[in-house]
């Protein structure tokens, strides 16, 4: 019996990459959301000072990084009283993401919810167990079937960001289905417009969210982004000590434990606020160069009030703009990558170099 997968999206740019490739000056690729600036050197320092590493790791963290990662949600997230059974290492967040529903013991009959616009793995998760999928931003919308309530703030391809209200919507709804709701935040440190600008964006288990009770729900989160660690495969899911229970007995039997180095060097990053900050500031003068020449270039730009990409629509087929970028050597990701409702829109990241985002600005303009 072979598993029906949906085709993987970024088969289909290789097209649109050939011919920005062929460009005089090199291409410029805004497609994916892949960091390039270093490891942050605390983190280099603490990966090489863990070398030794001959026994298992624990698939439940060393405790020296549940205490870290309970410290830093009480210090960046407003969520204070996390103990160790509310804590969990994963190998980066999105074997998390897509192994979810299986590991929930979801199947056929159930349904897993996640946003309109959305990264494609939460919808991977749900087909690798037979449950159906809805895509829907709407609670009153959620049939009395679901089970797992995917949310993602800031989202990703849209940079929307959920507030306390929002997210205390979705946590109600779940409760009364009986759902695990589970808010993947891994941009919350990327916030750039209005109150985002300077904090971080609400975390779905903040008080104002859950009360003073964590039943159903986990927050998702990862290093990839905030830290540049998108190759040391550094995530947590932190939140319901029974849901984590639930995913740590069955990670035990499957050994998904995270290498005892990454986890001193997750332990590291997640006690030093400079490199984050610094990282923010690289961000921001990206997105400060690129979004105006997007805007000039007759594209309007969506939400992206955080995180690490412009949802940008010139009312056309996604696929019209990807060409017409890809004309000029930069590669963007077409909206429908995302879901239906993204086929007007394309999602340009600003993970590049600044030469290459200098790059593109430049060629935007001819
Ligand atoms: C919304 C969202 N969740 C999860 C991830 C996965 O991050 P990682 O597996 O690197 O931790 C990404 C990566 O792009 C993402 O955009």
């Amino acid at each position: 019996m072979a598993l029906s997968l949906p085709d993987f999206p970024w088969d289909s740019l290789a097209a649109a990459a050939a011919v920005a490739r062929r460009h005089e000056g090199g291409i410029v690729d805004l497609s994916v959301g892949s960091p390039v600036d270093p490891t942050p050197e605390v983190v280099a320092r603490a990966l090489s000072a863990a070398t030794d590493a001959h026994a298992y790791p624990q698939v439940a963290g060393t405790p020296a990084l549940r205490a870290a990662v309970a410290e830093w949600y009480e210090r960046r997230r407003g969520v204070s009283g996390l103990h160790d059974g509310n804590v969990l290492p994963t190998i980066g967040s999105k074997e998390l993401i897509a192994g979810m529903a299986l590991w929930l013991g979801l199947g056929p009959g159930d349904t897993v919810v996640h946003p309109v616009a959305a990264y494609p793995t939460y919808a991977l998760g749900a087909a690798l167990v037979g449950a159906d999928v809805l895509a829907s931003d709407d609670p009153s919308e959620w049939p009395e079937s679901t089970r797992l309530i995917w949310v993602n703030s800031p989202g990703n391809p849209d940079g929307a960001v959920l507030d306390h209200e929002q997210l205390r919507a979705v946590v109600a709804r779940g409760r009364e289905l009986g759902a695990v709701v589970a808010g993947d935040e891994c941009y919350a440190e990327l916030g750039w417009e209005g109150e985002w600008a300077d904090s971080p964006t609400p975390c779905i288990l903040d008080p104002r969210v859950v009360g003073d009770d964590l039943r159903g729900v986990v927050s998702v989160y990862s290093l990839s982004k905030q830290s540049n660690l998108a190759g040391y495969r550094a995530g947590f899911v932190a939140g319901c000590d029974h849901v984590i229970g639930q995913l740590l007995a069955v990670r035990k039997h499957a050994g998904l434990m995270p290498p005892a180095p990454v986890q001193e060097a997750m332990r590291a990053a997640l006690g030093d606020e400079g490199h984050v900050r610094e990282q923010k500031e690289r961000y921001r003068a990206r997105r400060a160069a690129l979004a105006p020449a997007l805007e000039a270039a007759g594209f309007r730009i969506d939400h992206s009030e955080a995180g690490l990409y412009l949802w940008a629509t010139r009312d056309e087929d996604c696929w019209t703009s990807v060409d017409w970028f890809a004309q000029r050597g930069v590669l963007v990701a077409p909206g429908s990558f995302y879901g239906v409702d993204g086929g007007r829109h394309v999602r340009v990241a600003l993970t590049t170099t600044d030469e290459r985002i200098a790059a593109a600005v430049e060629r935007l303009q001819g």
